[in-house]
């Protein structure tokens, strides 16, 4: 919560400019994707999880081989795949991960320390730790969610921007757009395209009838695409208000770490954007293949500095 985020934010910031410094030193042109947006919120939830730095290529392998299993750059297995080999597949990652997190599970509760991973694996519930697959679930949706999304959004911004001249001019000179640039940019990318819910009650909805125990993909892709409550869905604004968007989903299971991820945005837009004279797009922009999760995943840009 905001509350408690407070105490990051100057350690963030110091790892924004460490993002900014290294972008700089490309000399005008980069991968946006390989070269910031990857690394940096990936930086920041392993230090807030308690994962070592020399683990985060390990840590970006496993999302990559997570949300990128029907993307063949990303996959761990490139052949065609039957539904069973690719579910087991993703269940070999998410054991890789449970291994992963079993030892730091253990050595959290021998030597407790100020992460998050101490909490998860000291976490208990009616005296009880919560059981392997609970923790390992835990540890799975931050070390991946964690800063995919986070950085698939920032670059979704860059690209925005690259793209419009004049909404990178216009934010440039009014820096207090910046909060209004990262929930645009998140808006615009949705990087969760969906999610299932299954009805509690009967229902209608938009002239359709939903039956008691139906299954619903929520399709936030599209909900942030909705021209009754979008002014101008396709055009991206930083100044658009209100921006009342669901990239962050809705109701009880609303993400846990939007927060987080706006302040890191924010917080890489303050530090990068007053570098910067110019800023286009220098080759074609790819995106992962992936029905749940994606973003850019090569984001070629050139830039000027001041
Ligand atoms: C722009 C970045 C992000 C986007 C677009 C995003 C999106 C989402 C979505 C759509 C959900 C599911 C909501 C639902 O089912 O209603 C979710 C849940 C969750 N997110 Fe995020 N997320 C982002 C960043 C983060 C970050 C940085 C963290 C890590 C701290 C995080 C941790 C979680 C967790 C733990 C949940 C599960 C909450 C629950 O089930 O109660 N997310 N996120």
């Amino acid at each position: 919560m905001p509350v408690n985020l407070g105490k990051f934010e100057e350690r963030v910031r110091t790892i924004a400019r460490s993002a900014v410094e290294r972008m700089m030193a490309h000399g005008g042109r980069c991968d946006f994707v390989a070269d910031v947006a990857l690394g940096y919120p990936l930086h920041v939830i392993m230090e807030i999880l308690g994962v070592p730095e020399k683990d985060e290529p390990r840590m970006l392998k496993l999302t990559q081989e997570l949300f990128g299993a029907q993307d063949p750059d990303t996959a761990r297995l490139k052949e065609a795949l039957s539904p069973e080999q690719f579910g087991s597949m993703i269940q070999a990652v998410v054991n890789d991960f449970g291994a992963y997190f079993g030892k730091i599970s253990a050595d959290r509760r021998a030597n407790p320390r100020d992460d998050l991973a101490t909490v998860i694996a000291n976490g208990k519930i009616n005296g009880d730790y919560l059981p392997e697959r609970d923790m390992t679930s835990y540890y799975i949706i931050v070390a991946t969610a964690g800063h995919d999304t986070t950085s698939s959004s920032t670059a979704g911004a860059v690209w925005a921007l690259a793209e419009n001249p004049r909404e990178f001019a216009k934010v440039k000179a009014n820096p207090e757009l910046i909060p209004g640039l990262v929930d645009e940019a998140i808006r615009w990318m949705t990087p969760v395209k969906n999610f299932m819910r299954s009805a509690t009650a009967d229902t209608e909805m938009g002239g359709r009838k939903i039956a008691k125990g139906d299954w619903l993909m929520l399709c936030y892709a599209s909900g942030n695409r909705d021209e009754e409550v979008f002014e101008d869905p396709f055009t991206f604004r930083s100044d658009r208000k209100p921006n009342r968007h669901v990239a962050f989903g809705y109701g009880a299971h609303l993400c846990l770490g939007q927060y987080l991820a706006k302040m890191e945005m924010r917080i890489l837009f303050e530090e990068l954007l007053p570098r910067l004279k110019s800023l286009a797009l220098d080759g074609d922009v790819k995106m992962s293949q992936a029905t749940f999760v994606n973003g850019p995943k090569e984001l070629p840009i050139r830039f000027e500095l001041n």
